[in-house]
């Protein structure tokens, strides 16, 4: 049995707030900030259940079905909008879903962690046929805006996909992997906003997704000239560049959206996903890679014949 994306779905916040914007309220410029990140602008506004929402409900659309096509519902996020109850049953009901539907939290790392769950249920005997995975984020109220050091960083955004049981599509193989030992260089407490160890969690990162990447390369069999389109968490354009060196994933297959949305966590990969379809990356047999990490640390790999 093979399992396809049949739809994606994106959203973001109206409102743009540009490096320019930030530098009137903080010792910052532009040209820094995209020197060191890659990054332009990002948006900010929305809840996670509203941004989630709108990014469900086109998915759903582009896949030409309708809310009662839909099985399952996870929702990954790291800014749920109450402690309780899930963000994933507003949504369930905004988006007129009558399924199961529940919250994975493993952050920046969360879409590929929510994949893998999906792709595994719909494998279960008797399992869902169609399973709507959303990454959707508010950061910017977990965002401290008088930091600089990491206020540049984050944006709001939400992406959406339908995965379903069909005669196309496969996820060839994984690594999903997580080092406790190192929230401490990354981490938000309850009411507070994230704190970040900036030059560590950089060096970690590189060297966790690199280690990654190289993993779910041996378990496919593949190398990185098999993978066609690679679809990198969005946290840094350097740490992307890096990441390419130390693998050998060319650089000129990666798809980017950082410079307009910074990171938006577990949205990044299914935003990502969105640009890749919009520019005809995504054709069946395609084969494409998506990676990401964060707070925890926590990371993960997919390879995917699309
Ligand atoms: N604008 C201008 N200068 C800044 C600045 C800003 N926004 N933030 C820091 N600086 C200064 C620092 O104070 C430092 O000055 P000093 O040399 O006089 O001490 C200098 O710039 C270099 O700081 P550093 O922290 O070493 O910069 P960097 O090259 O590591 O870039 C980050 C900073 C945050 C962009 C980078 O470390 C990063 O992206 N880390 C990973 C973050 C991440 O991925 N988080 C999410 C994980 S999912």
């Amino acid at each position: 049995m093979t399992i396809r994306v049949a739809g994606i779905g994106t959203a973001l916040p109206e409102k743009i707030v540009t490096n320019d914007d930030l530098a009137e309220t903080m010792d910052t410029n532009d040209q820094w900030i995209r020197e060191r990140s890659g990054i332009g602008e990002r948006r900010v506004g929305g809840s996670t259940g509203e941004l989630a929402t709108e990014a469900g409900i086109q998915a759903i659309k582009n896949a030409g079905l309708t809310p009662d096509d839909i099985d399952l519902l996870i929702v990954c996020t790291t800014t749920p909008d109450q402690q309780l109850p899930a963000t994933s049953a507003v949504v369930q009901r905004d988006i007129g879903l009558s399924c199961g539907a529940f919250d994975i939290n493993a952050v920046c790392a969360g879409f590929l962690y929510s994949y893998v769950v999906a792709y595994g249920q719909i494998l279960m005997p008797g399992g869902p046929n169609r399973v709507l995975v959303i990454g959707s984020e508010a950061l910017s109220r977990i965002v401290d805006w008088n930091d600089r050091g990491t206020a540049i960083l984050f944006g709001d955004g939400a992406g959406a996909v339908v995965m379903e049981r069909h005669g196309q599509g496969e996820l060839i193989a994984h690594d999903l992997g997580s080092n406790g030992d190192l929230q401490d260089i990354l981490y938000a407490d309850h009411g507070g906003y994230i704190r970040m160890e900036g030059r560590e969690v950089f060096k970690r990162a590189i060297r966790a997704v690199s280690g990654s990447v190289k993993t779910a390369l041996d378990k496919a069999g593949l190398t990185p000239d098999d993978i066609d389109v690679v679809i990198p968490h969005q946290a840094n354009i350097r740490i992307i560049e890096a990441v390419c060196k130390s693998t050998g994933l060319a650089m000129e297959k990666t798809v980017n959206v950082i410079e307009t949305t910074g990171n938006t966590s577990s949205a990044t990969i299914p935003l990502c996903l969105g640009k890749a379809d919009d520019d005809g990356l995504l054709e069946p047999g395609k084969i494409v890679l998506m990676t990401g990490f964060g707070a925890g640390m926590a990371w993960g790999t997919a390879v995917v014949r699309w």
